[in-house]
């Protein structure tokens, strides 16, 4: 009788993958949670300094590269040098966001809806949501082609909950100067969601999965007080450590998540259960 060694579904050796925001707090725990399975990962963002400067920490499996996630032909261009460069590219984390603002002048906080900029709107939209949608169109259009590949959408919490608004309030402020998680953080990561479901479906016939990993807020030096009074909204106590998504996402881009396609998987220590 032969026996088989079962194999190790989790491993990403000669995989080629791209990190989208790769040189942000979580992009970079992404890439080295793949690197560290085995996988080439191009590290692209619009800061190349810092790719730079990460992917000389993360060892010649990592490979910076200035990609700008809401210019269509930059996004093209980047594409196809990736392939040429490898023949195939395997997987795509759509990782890069713009961190919202809270701006305030004398008079009023921009990050409420009667004051929210459009421009501060279509800044926003045009990384989050169109950036994902175009990095899918070209990244995913050359997996369709290989019949292989996965795509990672990096949503939030905030895809399956609304904002607590009370935790960015501010002693003797007036209400309606309060700061508030803006709107376009909400619409992105539910939007996410609509383009996880819609392109799983799209290329299910090509053995193209496509998922969402929905992560709770991260510790990022916060302010004690905000600390304090987002931990009582989540149930485990605490936000998360930037490390503890590595094995979730190791897990929707290897083959050991080969079933799944068109799923969110929320990590949030319990947050949107309440
Ligand atoms: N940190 C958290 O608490 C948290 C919680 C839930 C979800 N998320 C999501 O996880 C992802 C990563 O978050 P983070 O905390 O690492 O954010 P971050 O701000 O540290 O990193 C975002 C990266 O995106 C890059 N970027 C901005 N515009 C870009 C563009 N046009 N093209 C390419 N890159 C661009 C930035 O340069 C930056 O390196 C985001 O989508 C975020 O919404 C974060």
């Amino acid at each position: 009788m032969v026996v088989r060694l079962p194999e190790n579904k989790f491993d990403l050796t000669n995989r080629v993958a791209v990190v989208t925001g790769g040189a942000g707090l979580l992009g970079v725990e992404h890439a080295s949670a793949l690197i560290e399975a085995g996988s080439i990962v191009y590290l692209a963002d619009i800061n190349e300094n810092k790719c730079i400067e990460i992917s000389k920490k993360l060892g010649k499996r990592c490979i910076p590269i200035y990609l700008d996630v809401s210019n269509e032909d930059n996004v093209k261009t980047v594409s196809r040098l990736i392939f040429k460069k490898n023949k195939k590219i395997d997987i795509l984390i759509n990782n890069a966001s713009i961190n919202p603002s809270f701006k305030q002048n004398k008079n009023k906080n921009f990050s409420r809806i009667e004051n929210f900029q459009i421009s501060t709107w279509n800044d926003e939209i045009a990384v989050g949501l169109t950036g994902s949608f175009l990095c899918s169109k070209y990244f995913g259009s050359i997996m369709a082609l290989q019949n292989k590949g996965v795509i990672l959408n990096i949503a939030s919490d905030l895809s399956v909950i609304a904002p607590s608004q009370d935790l960015y309030a501010i002693k003797n402020v007036d209400d309606d100067k309060q700061p508030v998680k803006p709107i376009t953080y909400s619409v992105i990561k539910t939007g996410l969601i609509g383009l996880t479901r819609y392109l799983a479906s799209y290329w299910s016939k090509n053995n193209l999965r496509v998922n969402a990993l929905s992560p709770g807020g991260v510790l990022d030096n916060q302010p004690k007080d905000f600390l304090k009074k987002i931990s009582t909204k989540i149930p485990l106590g605490r936000m998360a450590n930037k490390s503890e998504y590595r094995e979730a996402v190791l897990f929707l881009c290897s083959d050991a998540s080969s079933y799944m396609t068109g799923q969110n998987i929320i990590i949030d220590g319990g947050r949107s259960i309440i």
